[in-house]
Protein backbone atom coordinates (compact mmCIF):
# COMPACT_ATOMS: atom_id res chain seq x y z
CA UNK A 1 0.00 0.00 0.00
CA UNK A 2 1.45 3.42 -1.57
CA UNK A 3 -1.19 5.62 0.00
CA UNK A 4 0.73 9.07 -0.19
CA UNK A 5 -0.89 11.17 2.40
CA UNK A 6 -0.87 14.49 0.28
CA UNK A 7 -2.72 12.92 -2.26
CA UNK A 8 -5.25 11.78 -0.46
CA UNK A 9 -6.17 15.29 0.97
CA UNK A 10 -6.57 17.44 -2.06
CA UNK A 11 -8.44 19.53 0.41
CA UNK A 12 -6.14 21.35 2.50
CA UNK A 13 -6.24 19.76 5.33
CA UNK A 14 -2.99 19.90 7.71
CA UNK A 15 -0.69 16.93 8.12
CA UNK A 16 1.54 18.41 10.18
CA UNK A 17 0.37 17.25 13.77
CA UNK A 18 3.15 15.99 15.42
CA UNK A 19 2.69 11.96 16.59
CA UNK A 20 0.84 11.89 19.64
CA UNK A 21 -0.72 9.26 21.76
CA UNK A 22 -3.90 9.93 20.30
CA UNK A 23 -2.04 8.83 17.09
CA UNK A 24 -0.45 6.38 19.37
CA UNK A 25 -4.26 5.04 19.92
CA UNK A 26 -5.43 5.10 16.47
CA UNK A 27 -2.25 3.21 15.52
CA UNK A 28 -3.27 0.04 17.55
CA UNK A 29 -4.17 -2.83 16.45
CA UNK A 30 -7.18 -4.58 18.60
CA UNK A 31 -9.83 -6.57 17.58
CA UNK A 32 -12.30 -4.05 18.20
CA UNK A 33 -10.49 -0.71 17.04
CA UNK A 34 -10.91 0.55 13.64
CA UNK A 35 -7.98 -1.61 11.04
CA UNK A 36 -6.97 -0.82 7.88
CA UNK A 37 -7.65 -3.08 4.98
CA UNK A 38 -6.05 -3.94 1.81
CA UNK A 39 -7.54 -6.49 -1.34
CA UNK A 40 -7.50 -7.69 -4.01
CA UNK A 41 -7.57 -4.36 -6.54
CA UNK A 42 -7.13 -6.20 -10.07
CA UNK A 43 -10.14 -8.56 -9.14
CA UNK A 44 -12.45 -5.65 -7.78
CA UNK A 45 -11.30 -3.73 -11.18
CA UNK A 46 -13.40 -6.26 -13.05
CA UNK A 47 -16.44 -5.27 -11.22
CA UNK A 48 -18.97 -4.98 -14.38
CA UNK A 49 -21.37 -2.73 -13.36
CA UNK A 50 -24.14 -3.59 -16.55
CA UNK A 51 -26.77 -5.52 -14.53
CA UNK A 52 -27.23 -2.35 -12.43
CA UNK A 53 -26.25 0.74 -14.80
CA UNK A 54 -29.24 2.49 -14.41
CA UNK A 55 -29.19 2.58 -10.73
CA UNK A 56 -25.48 3.05 -11.02
CA UNK A 57 -25.84 6.40 -13.14
CA UNK A 58 -28.11 7.57 -11.04
CA UNK A 59 -26.26 7.40 -7.91
CA UNK A 60 -22.97 8.30 -9.00
CA UNK A 61 -24.89 11.56 -10.20
CA UNK A 62 -25.94 12.19 -7.00
CA UNK A 63 -22.51 12.06 -5.42
CA UNK A 64 -20.82 14.03 -8.07
CA UNK A 65 -23.60 16.89 -7.55
CA UNK A 66 -21.19 16.66 -3.94
CA UNK A 67 -24.43 18.23 -1.62
CA UNK A 68 -22.11 18.03 1.00
CA UNK A 69 -19.41 20.03 -0.82
CA UNK A 70 -19.72 23.09 1.47
CA UNK A 71 -20.82 21.20 4.66
CA UNK A 72 -17.71 20.44 6.57
CA UNK A 73 -16.40 24.13 7.27
CA UNK A 74 -16.74 24.90 10.59
CA UNK A 75 -19.67 28.07 11.40
CA UNK A 76 -20.70 30.14 13.69
CA UNK A 77 -22.68 27.25 14.82
CA UNK A 78 -19.69 25.22 16.01
CA UNK A 79 -19.66 26.45 19.76
CA UNK A 80 -16.70 23.93 21.16
CA UNK A 81 -16.03 24.32 24.88
CA UNK A 82 -12.87 21.81 26.06
CA UNK A 83 -12.09 23.40 28.91
CA UNK A 84 -15.62 23.06 30.21
CA UNK A 85 -15.81 19.29 30.13
CA UNK A 86 -15.66 17.33 32.75
CA UNK A 87 -12.22 15.19 32.26
CA UNK A 88 -13.62 11.69 32.30
CA UNK A 89 -16.07 12.73 29.16
CA UNK A 90 -13.40 14.00 27.74
CA UNK A 91 -11.38 11.51 28.18
CA UNK A 92 -14.02 8.80 26.59
CA UNK A 93 -15.10 11.52 24.36
CA UNK A 94 -11.64 12.34 22.97
CA UNK A 95 -11.92 8.36 22.57
CA UNK A 96 -14.83 8.29 20.66
CA UNK A 97 -13.69 11.08 18.35
CA UNK A 98 -10.52 9.13 17.67
CA UNK A 99 -11.89 5.99 16.64
CA UNK A 100 -14.26 7.66 14.38
CA UNK A 101 -11.55 9.54 12.80
CA UNK A 102 -9.58 6.25 12.28
CA UNK A 103 -12.37 4.58 10.61
CA UNK A 104 -13.38 7.59 8.63
CA UNK A 105 -9.79 7.68 7.25
CA UNK A 106 -9.64 3.63 7.17
CA UNK A 107 -12.41 4.36 4.20
CA UNK A 108 -10.29 7.00 2.91
CA UNK A 109 -7.08 5.28 2.57
CA UNK A 110 -9.21 1.87 0.80
CA UNK A 111 -11.21 4.10 -1.59
CA UNK A 112 -7.98 6.23 -2.61
CA UNK A 113 -6.05 3.27 -3.29
CA UNK A 114 -8.94 1.53 -5.53
CA UNK A 115 -8.87 4.67 -7.41
CA UNK A 116 -5.46 4.63 -8.04
CA UNK A 117 -4.96 1.02 -8.71
CA UNK A 118 -7.93 0.70 -11.10
CA UNK A 119 -8.55 0.97 -14.92
CA UNK A 120 -12.36 0.43 -14.55
CA UNK A 121 -13.49 3.91 -15.50
CA UNK A 122 -17.05 3.05 -13.55
CA UNK A 123 -15.14 1.29 -10.58
CA UNK A 124 -12.58 4.24 -10.37
CA UNK A 125 -14.82 7.39 -10.39
CA UNK A 126 -17.32 5.56 -7.53
CA UNK A 127 -14.20 5.04 -5.35
CA UNK A 128 -12.96 8.57 -6.12
CA UNK A 129 -15.70 10.18 -5.11
CA UNK A 130 -15.55 8.16 -1.83
CA UNK A 131 -12.35 8.55 -0.73
CA UNK A 132 -13.69 12.36 -1.55
CA UNK A 133 -16.37 12.64 1.52
CA UNK A 134 -14.13 10.14 3.76
CA UNK A 135 -11.04 12.27 3.63
CA UNK A 136 -13.35 15.21 4.42
CA UNK A 137 -15.19 13.31 7.53
CA UNK A 138 -11.68 12.29 8.71
CA UNK A 139 -10.38 16.09 8.17
CA UNK A 140 -13.20 17.34 10.29
CA UNK A 141 -13.05 15.06 13.11
CA UNK A 142 -9.30 15.71 13.24
CA UNK A 143 -9.94 19.46 13.09
CA UNK A 144 -12.48 18.94 16.22
CA UNK A 145 -9.67 17.22 18.37
CA UNK A 146 -6.95 19.71 17.39
CA UNK A 147 -8.67 22.09 19.22
CA UNK A 148 -8.86 19.79 22.48
CA UNK A 149 -4.72 20.11 22.08
CA UNK A 150 -4.87 16.56 20.05
CA UNK A 151 -4.61 15.35 16.93
CA UNK A 152 -4.12 12.10 14.78
CA UNK A 153 -1.17 12.05 12.64
CA UNK A 154 -3.02 10.60 9.43
CA UNK A 155 -0.20 10.48 7.40
CA UNK A 156 1.80 8.33 9.86
CA UNK A 157 -0.96 6.39 9.93
CA UNK A 158 -1.19 5.39 6.54
CA UNK A 159 2.46 4.43 7.34
CA UNK A 160 2.46 2.69 10.56
CA UNK A 161 -1.04 1.14 10.85
CA UNK A 162 -0.65 -3.01 9.86
CA UNK A 163 -2.96 -3.74 6.72
CA UNK A 164 -5.30 -6.33 7.27
CA UNK A 165 -6.06 -8.26 3.94
CA UNK A 166 -9.76 -9.71 3.26
CA UNK A 167 -10.76 -10.76 -0.38
CA UNK A 168 -12.89 -8.55 -2.31
CA UNK A 169 -16.15 -10.14 -1.25
CA UNK A 170 -15.21 -9.79 2.33
CA UNK A 171 -14.73 -5.86 1.69
CA UNK A 172 -18.06 -6.04 0.06
CA UNK A 173 -19.73 -7.34 3.36
CA UNK A 174 -17.95 -5.63 5.77
CA UNK A 175 -17.55 -1.93 4.19
CA UNK A 176 -21.72 -2.30 2.88
CA UNK A 177 -21.91 -2.74 6.64
CA UNK A 178 -19.62 -0.28 8.28
CA UNK A 179 -21.38 2.43 5.94
CA UNK A 180 -24.73 0.93 6.81
CA UNK A 181 -24.37 0.84 10.46
CA UNK A 182 -22.23 4.25 10.32
CA UNK A 183 -25.51 5.77 8.57
CA UNK A 184 -27.43 4.30 11.39
CA UNK A 185 -25.41 5.77 14.46
CA UNK A 186 -24.97 9.11 13.16
CA UNK A 187 -28.56 9.87 12.66
CA UNK A 188 -30.07 8.20 15.55
CA UNK A 189 -27.69 10.43 17.74
CA UNK A 190 -28.46 13.26 15.57
CA UNK A 191 -32.30 12.49 16.33
CA UNK A 192 -31.76 12.08 19.52
CA UNK A 193 -30.43 15.44 20.10
CA UNK A 194 -32.99 16.78 18.01
CA UNK A 195 -35.22 16.09 20.62
CA UNK A 196 -32.77 16.58 23.18
CA UNK A 197 -30.75 20.21 22.47
CA UNK A 198 -29.48 20.37 25.90
CA UNK A 199 -27.61 17.34 25.74
CA UNK A 200 -25.44 18.55 22.96
CA UNK A 201 -22.87 18.77 24.81
CA UNK A 202 -19.79 19.44 21.64
CA UNK A 203 -21.03 21.24 17.94
CA UNK A 204 -19.91 18.40 15.91
CA UNK A 205 -23.26 17.07 16.28
CA UNK A 206 -25.22 19.00 14.66
CA UNK A 207 -23.37 18.08 11.34
CA UNK A 208 -24.51 14.15 11.33
CA UNK A 209 -27.26 14.71 9.79
CA UNK A 210 -25.75 15.61 6.04
CA UNK A 211 -22.13 13.61 7.48
CA UNK A 212 -24.62 10.36 7.58
CA UNK A 213 -26.27 10.92 4.05
CA UNK A 214 -22.91 10.64 2.72
CA UNK A 215 -22.25 7.20 4.52
CA UNK A 216 -25.60 5.90 3.59
CA UNK A 217 -24.67 6.88 -0.29
CA UNK A 218 -21.63 4.66 0.19
CA UNK A 219 -23.39 2.15 1.16
CA UNK A 220 -25.77 2.42 -1.82
CA UNK A 221 -22.76 1.67 -3.95
CA UNK A 222 -21.61 -1.50 -1.88
CA UNK A 223 -25.60 -2.60 -2.77
CA UNK A 224 -24.82 -1.96 -6.25
CA UNK A 225 -21.50 -4.29 -6.38
CA UNK A 226 -23.27 -6.96 -4.57
CA UNK A 227 -26.41 -6.86 -6.68
CA UNK A 228 -23.69 -7.05 -10.16
CA UNK A 229 -23.26 -10.82 -8.75
CA UNK A 230 -26.14 -12.72 -7.52
CA UNK A 231 -24.10 -15.56 -5.86
CA UNK A 232 -22.47 -12.92 -3.78
CA UNK A 233 -25.65 -13.45 -1.56
CA UNK A 234 -27.53 -16.27 -2.25
CA UNK A 235 -25.17 -19.08 -2.11
CA UNK A 236 -24.57 -20.96 1.20
CA UNK A 237 -21.26 -20.84 2.11
CA UNK A 238 -21.74 -16.73 0.97
CA UNK A 239 -24.98 -16.42 3.12
CA UNK A 240 -22.91 -18.06 6.31
CA UNK A 241 -20.06 -15.43 5.52
CA UNK A 242 -22.93 -12.18 5.62
CA UNK A 243 -24.10 -13.99 8.75
CA UNK A 244 -20.83 -13.65 10.09
CA UNK A 245 -19.90 -10.50 9.36
CA UNK A 246 -23.31 -9.00 10.79
CA UNK A 247 -22.53 -10.65 14.21
CA UNK A 248 -19.16 -9.33 14.48
CA UNK A 249 -20.01 -5.42 13.76
CA UNK A 250 -22.98 -5.63 16.25
CA UNK A 251 -20.93 -7.35 18.56
CA UNK A 252 -17.83 -4.79 17.84
CA UNK A 253 -20.16 -2.03 18.54
CA UNK A 254 -21.52 -3.05 21.47
CA UNK A 255 -18.63 -3.41 23.12
CA UNK A 256 -17.11 -0.52 22.07
CA UNK A 257 -19.84 1.60 22.97
CA UNK A 258 -20.24 -0.12 26.43
CA UNK A 259 -16.60 1.40 26.98
CA UNK A 260 -17.76 4.68 27.07
CA UNK A 261 -20.20 5.00 29.73
CA UNK A 262 -19.48 9.01 30.40
CA UNK A 263 -19.87 9.73 26.80
CA UNK A 264 -23.64 8.28 26.21
CA UNK A 265 -24.40 9.57 30.22
CA UNK A 266 -23.81 12.98 29.00
CA UNK A 267 -26.18 12.23 25.84
CA UNK A 268 -28.69 11.22 28.14
CA UNK A 269 -28.27 8.13 25.55
CA UNK A 270 -29.01 4.90 27.18
CA UNK A 271 -25.94 2.42 25.53
CA UNK A 272 -28.59 -0.79 25.11
CA UNK A 273 -31.29 1.25 23.94
CA UNK A 274 -29.20 2.99 21.44
CA UNK A 275 -27.41 0.12 20.56
CA UNK A 276 -30.35 -2.08 19.61
CA UNK A 277 -31.97 0.57 17.74
CA UNK A 278 -28.98 1.05 15.65
CA UNK A 279 -29.25 -2.39 14.84
CA UNK A 280 -32.55 -2.24 14.31
CA UNK A 281 -32.27 0.48 11.55
CA UNK A 282 -29.09 -1.44 10.15
CA UNK A 283 -31.49 -4.76 9.92
CA UNK A 284 -33.74 -2.82 8.34
CA UNK A 285 -32.19 -1.18 5.57
CA UNK A 286 -29.61 -3.77 5.08
CA UNK A 287 -32.41 -6.59 3.99
CA UNK A 288 -31.85 -4.69 0.70
CA UNK A 289 -29.38 -6.73 -0.42
CA UNK A 290 -28.87 -9.16 2.30
CA UNK A 291 -31.17 -12.13 2.59
CA UNK A 292 -31.43 -12.28 6.39
CA UNK A 293 -31.05 -9.81 9.81
CA UNK A 294 -30.03 -11.20 12.66
CA UNK A 295 -32.93 -11.69 15.39
CA UNK A 296 -31.79 -9.05 18.10
CA UNK A 297 -34.93 -9.65 19.62
CA UNK A 298 -34.07 -13.49 20.67
CA UNK A 299 -33.97 -14.47 24.23
CA UNK A 300 -29.83 -15.53 23.95
CA UNK A 301 -29.18 -11.76 22.14
CA UNK A 302 -28.75 -9.62 24.65
CA UNK A 303 -27.48 -11.82 27.51
CA UNK A 304 -24.54 -13.17 24.99
CA UNK A 305 -23.33 -9.61 24.35
CA UNK A 306 -23.11 -8.55 28.05
CA UNK A 307 -21.12 -11.90 28.37
CA UNK A 308 -18.93 -10.90 25.51
CA UNK A 309 -18.41 -7.60 26.67
CA UNK A 310 -17.81 -9.18 30.40
CA UNK A 311 -14.79 -11.22 28.49
CA UNK A 312 -13.77 -8.72 26.58
CA UNK A 313 -13.49 -6.33 30.24
CA UNK A 314 -11.48 -9.30 31.50
CA UNK A 315 -8.86 -9.45 28.59
CA UNK A 316 -8.28 -6.11 29.29
CA UNK A 317 -7.94 -6.39 32.64
CA UNK A 318 -5.47 -9.62 31.91
CA UNK A 319 -3.34 -7.41 29.63
CA UNK A 320 -2.99 -4.94 32.06
CA UNK A 321 -1.76 -7.45 34.62
CA UNK A 322 0.14 -8.76 32.55
CA UNK A 323 3.17 -11.92 33.40
CA UNK A 324 1.90 -15.37 33.78
CA UNK A 325 -1.06 -14.53 35.63
CA UNK A 326 -2.60 -11.97 33.15
CA UNK A 327 -1.01 -14.72 30.19
CA UNK A 328 -3.56 -17.20 32.17
CA UNK A 329 -6.51 -15.07 33.02
CA UNK A 330 -6.02 -13.31 28.99
CA UNK A 331 -6.34 -16.89 28.02
CA UNK A 332 -9.37 -18.12 29.51
CA UNK A 333 -11.46 -14.76 28.87
CA UNK A 334 -10.25 -15.08 25.25
CA UNK A 335 -11.86 -18.65 25.25
CA UNK A 336 -14.86 -16.92 26.73
CA UNK A 337 -15.59 -14.21 23.96
CA UNK A 338 -14.88 -17.32 21.04
CA UNK A 339 -17.64 -19.71 23.17
CA UNK A 340 -19.78 -16.44 23.18
CA UNK A 341 -19.30 -15.23 19.81
CA UNK A 342 -20.48 -19.03 18.34
CA UNK A 343 -23.69 -18.65 21.18
CA UNK A 344 -24.14 -15.63 18.97
CA UNK A 345 -23.37 -16.66 15.87
CA UNK A 346 -26.12 -19.97 16.44
CA UNK A 347 -28.77 -17.58 16.86
CA UNK A 348 -31.08 -18.76 14.22
CA UNK A 349 -31.55 -15.59 11.85
CA UNK A 350 -34.66 -14.14 10.60
CA UNK A 351 -34.59 -15.29 6.52
CA UNK A 352 -35.68 -12.52 3.59
CA UNK A 353 -36.07 -12.55 -0.01
CA UNK A 354 -34.17 -10.34 -2.05
CA UNK A 355 -35.84 -7.46 -3.12
CA UNK A 356 -35.68 -6.73 -7.10
CA UNK A 357 -34.64 -3.12 -6.39
CA UNK A 358 -31.94 -2.70 -4.56
CA UNK A 359 -32.08 1.25 -3.88
CA UNK A 360 -33.35 3.05 -1.17
CA UNK A 361 -33.05 6.36 0.42
CA UNK A 362 -32.14 7.90 3.78
CA UNK A 363 -35.29 8.65 5.33
CA UNK A 364 -34.75 7.79 9.21
FE1 LIG B 1 -17.39 8.76 6.37
FE1 LIG C 1 -18.45 6.25 4.18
Amino acid sequence: MNANPKDLFPEDIDLSTPVTDTTAMATETTLLNPRFYTTDFDEMDKIDVTPVRADWDKLIGQMKSDPNKGHFKKNAEWDADWDGMDPKLKREFIDFLVSSCTAEFSGCVLYKEMKRRGANPDICELFGLMARDEARHAGFINDALREAGVAVNLGFLTKAKKYTYFRPKFIYYATYLSEKIGYARYITIFRHLERHPEQRFHPIFKWFREWCNDEFSHGEAFALIMKTDPKLTTSFVNKLYIKFFLTAVYMTMWVRDHARPEFHKALNVDIDWYDQEVFRITSEISLQIFPMELDIQHKRWRPNLDRMNRAFIAMDAAKRRGGIGGKLAGWVAAASAARTFVALYSIPAIKHDLPASVRLEPTY
